[in-house]
């Protein structure tokens, strides 16, 4: 089997299980009390969060943890907004996750006004671009590091620049880019931050928001106070332990890894580049170095997925289904795509376990395939 779904999920590091194994079997303190086993896990939550701010060039006490990068949205989000007293508008950038654009939904039915920040065809916004939209009301913005479809990468510093001189409160999901690329929470001009860990060979069900304290969050689960109120609930706490382990590793092995990411990627799009009818989409801009997503004139997404997956090959396909059929994907469309065009995607999320001779093999089987439909 050749996985090429790395944005959905990464498999575990056998390093991160070992880090965690001890938390599973033997070390099951609660990190709330006070005798020695309590204790011991208070010191691994710690040392993890130690560990999650310096991937992220981040205070450990900015970092909260939470059940994954879905939680953390909605933390950042709904906590910003519950906070205020008086209602205001909330940009939302119109290729976030759905984690992001589910988020504001019961906040459209609180008062806020929402708006979507459109994207130009290669998926970007532009400053000039947030200028046309944003007013005086504006309290809050969400734009994501790097989308999870395509992989296209936001200017994520210059927007937050400009939205703090505008006085808008600016939320980043980052769950795509950390591990793959370097993050600098501190230098990035954002007051909120999302990860994820599985996204980076971690365990899944944990994840963290990283925020500036000085940014007040209604927390959306109440109860003993963990995380210093901000997300009431023991800690996961081998989970947690895993995900400073996959931080750590990250870090110290991102640049490599990237570099090899890349190198796959541009094998594999200077194949498809030899296909007449396949298109990449947001090709010409900075994108993850393991992501591309594309589209084949008429054909359909879901049903390439399912020939590769007959010989063994796992991507995703860009469309969701809904009550009227399959819904191509929302940051295609955003980005002006031909909705026919849009239904034949498919994302390529590859790997730093993956090998040269798994791009060779995906396009030998992936030009058969298509020639054959
Ligand atoms: C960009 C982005 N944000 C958020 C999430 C949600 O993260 P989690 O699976 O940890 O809830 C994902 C997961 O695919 C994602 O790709």
């Amino acid at each position: 089997m050749i996985y090429l779904d790395h944005n959905a999920t990464t498999p575990l590091d056998s390093r991160v299980l070992e880090a965690m194994m001890p938390y599973l079997a033997s070390h099951f303190g609660n990190p709330s009390t006070l005798y020695r086993s309590g204790r011991l896990a208070r010191d691994a939550v710690e040392t993890a969060r130690a560990q999650v701010a310096a991937l992220v060039d981040a205070q450990p006490a900015q970092v909260i943890f939470t059940s994954g990068g879905t939680e953390a949205n909605n933390l950042a989000i709904k906590g910003f907004c519950w906070n205020k007293s008086s209602r205001a508008t909330f940009f939302v950038g119109a290729t976030e996750h759905d984690s992001v654009l589910g988020s504001v939904v019961p906040l459209e039915k609180l008062g806020w006004e929402i708006e979507r920040i459109p994207v130009d065809r290669n998926g970007l916004i532009s400053v000039s671009g947030l200028a046309a939209v944003v007013s005086d009301k504006t309290g809050l913005m969400s734009v994501m590091m790097a989308n999870n479809e395509t992989g296209v990468c936001q200017n994520v510093r210059e927007l937050a620049i400009w939205a703090a001189s505008h006085g808008v409160v600016f939320h980043t999901d980052a769950v795509q880019v950390a591990g793959k690329l370097p993050i600098s929470f501190r230098q990035s001009g954002v007051q909120m931050m999302s990860l994820s860990a599985h996204k980076m060979h971690g365990p899944k069900g944990v994840g963290a928001l990283v925020h500036d304290r000085s940014i007040e969050l209604e927390p959306l689960l109440h109860g003993g106070g963990q995380e210093k109120g901000n997300r009431s609930g023991t800690e996961n706490v081998a989970a947690i332990v895993g995900f400073g382990k996959a931080a750590e590793l990250a870090l110290r092995e991102q640049c490599q890894r990237s570099r090899r990411l890349r190198c796959l990627r541009d094998r594999l799009e200077r194949g498809l580049a030899e296909m007449p009818t396949v298109r990449i989409f947001a090709e010409k801009v900075e994108r993850l170095p393991n992501t591309l997503q594309l589209g084949v004139e008429g054909l359909d997404g879901e049903m390439l997925l399912m020939q590769l997956d007959r010989k063994g090959i796992e991507v995703s396909s860009g469309s969701a289904c809904s009550s009227e059929g399959k819904e191509p994907s929302h940051v295609l469309l955003a980005m002006g795509v031909e909705r026919e065009l849009a239904r034949s995607a498919i994302r390529v999320s590859i790997g730093w376990d993956n090998s040269e001779d798994d791009m060779d093999h995906f396009l030998r089987e992936f030009k058969q395939i298509i020639s054959g439909l």
